[in-house]
């Protein structure tokens, strides 16, 4: 049985405990402990919701589990092995240090940290650390996502010839996601999602060319990047919160193999379609429910087996805040940025 403290109830606090609760029926996993500052988010009172058609959904039984205002005392609690860091960017560091150092299994909401070098220290104090840490990079769990990853490393339908992603949005509003200094605009806060998943499936490129502006925060809140790589002609991806209000949230991918178009549109109701020469397009079947539980459920089993995670490591998170930064680089240079992680 694992015992989970979550810190931060926000949002992606209440995905997770979501999460949790579904994982729960299978009789390893509880949540004992919850942690937020805001009185009324730690009782349940108020409670946060998603930005994705059954994300969120709340139905959590705050009366069951301890709450604590202070993230510390959670963390010091010796009734919890995993402690789930769904807090502000700006304090991931400072809280999966502690837990780290407290011996506890650590799982950091993306991005790891709010600067590369808050990340790298994370993932130093991981490498020395008794308990296992994940970074909760979702889309490298989500269905769809993982099928790209499998048929891009499998040479299914041959190489890559062009991949594009896209991930934009209308503002989601906040005081945390208004605050560029918190945040770290769009780019760091929603398209780090399809900078990550293009290292996952290309490795770190060699350079990259950005575009973007900011509109609400007084970062990059919205960009596009072309990366480049030697064996991959075009890698693009598009992201970004600038949308006007009621525009909603559209993650989409179309990858260009040699012998097939893939096409992923999460607002479809079939979000995958393969296109293959002389066959009918056809829809892709793919595993129920979202990223986030997948992610969760892949730690609990790593924890349970003892072995590191090696679907997303600390190292691969930290190199994909420090490629997010070189994209900011060159949106200000206005000029192509070789890849410092490279
Ligand atoms: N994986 C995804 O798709 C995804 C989506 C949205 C957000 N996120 C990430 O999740 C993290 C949290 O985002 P959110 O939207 O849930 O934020 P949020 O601001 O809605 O919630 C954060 C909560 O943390 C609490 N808090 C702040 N400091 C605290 C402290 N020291 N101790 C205890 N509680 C404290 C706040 O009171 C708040 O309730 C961010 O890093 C964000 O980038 C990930």
């Amino acid at each position: 049985m694992t015992n989970v403290g979550v810190i931060g109830l926000g949002m992606m606090g209440m995905t997770h405990l979501d999460a949790y609760t579904r994982l729960a029926s299978g009789g390893d996993v509880r949540v004992v402990a919850v942690a937020d500052l805001d009185e009324a988010r730690r009782t349940g009172k108020t409670q946060a919701g998603g930005n994705i058609e059954g994300q969120a959904k709340g139905g959590f039984d705050f009366g069951s589990v301890k709450q604590y205002a202070d993230a510390a005392e959670l963390i010091a609690d010796d009734e919890i092995d995993l402690v789930d860091v769904c807090l502000p960017t700006p304090a991931h560091a400072k809280f999966a240090i502690q837990a780290l150092e407290a011996g506890k299994h650590v799982l950091i909401e993306k991005p790891l940290a709010r600067t590369a070098e808050q990340a790298q220290q994370i993932a130093d104090a991981a490498g020395k650390a008794k308990g296992l840490a994940m970074c909760a990079m979702c889309m490298r769990f989500w269905p769809g996502w993982t099928w790209l990853k499998d048929a891009v490393d499998d040479q299914t339908y041959g190489k890559v010839r062009a991949a594009t992603f896209r991930r934009v949005a209308n503002h989601p509003g906040g005081a945390f996601y208004e605050d560029g200094d918190a945040c770290g605009g769009g780019v760091l806060d929603l398209h780090i999602h399809d900078t990550d998943f293009v290292r996952h499936l290309f490795g770190t490129p060699d350079a990259v060319t950005s575009r973007g502006y900011s509109q609400i925060t007084d970062k990059v809140d919205h960009v596009v990047t072309q990366y480049h790589y030697a064996d991959v002609p075009l890698v693009v991806a598009e992201g970004g919160w600038a949308m006007s209000a009621g525009f909603g949230f559209k993650m989409q991918y179309t990858v260009n193999f040699e012998r097939a178009t893939a096409v992923f549109d999460i607002g479809s109701e079939t979000p995958l379609m393969l296109y293959e020469p002389g066959k009918e397009a056809h829809a892709v079947k793919l595993p129920g429910g979202m990223g986030y539980e997948h992610e969760i459920a892949y730690f609990l089993d790593c924890i349970r087996d003892g072995t590191p995670p090696r679907r997303v490591t600390l190292e691969d998170a930290a190199a994909s805040v420090r490629l997010v930064e070189d994209e900011v680089r060159s949106v200000e240079s206005g000029k192509t940025v070789a890849c410092r992680s490279k």
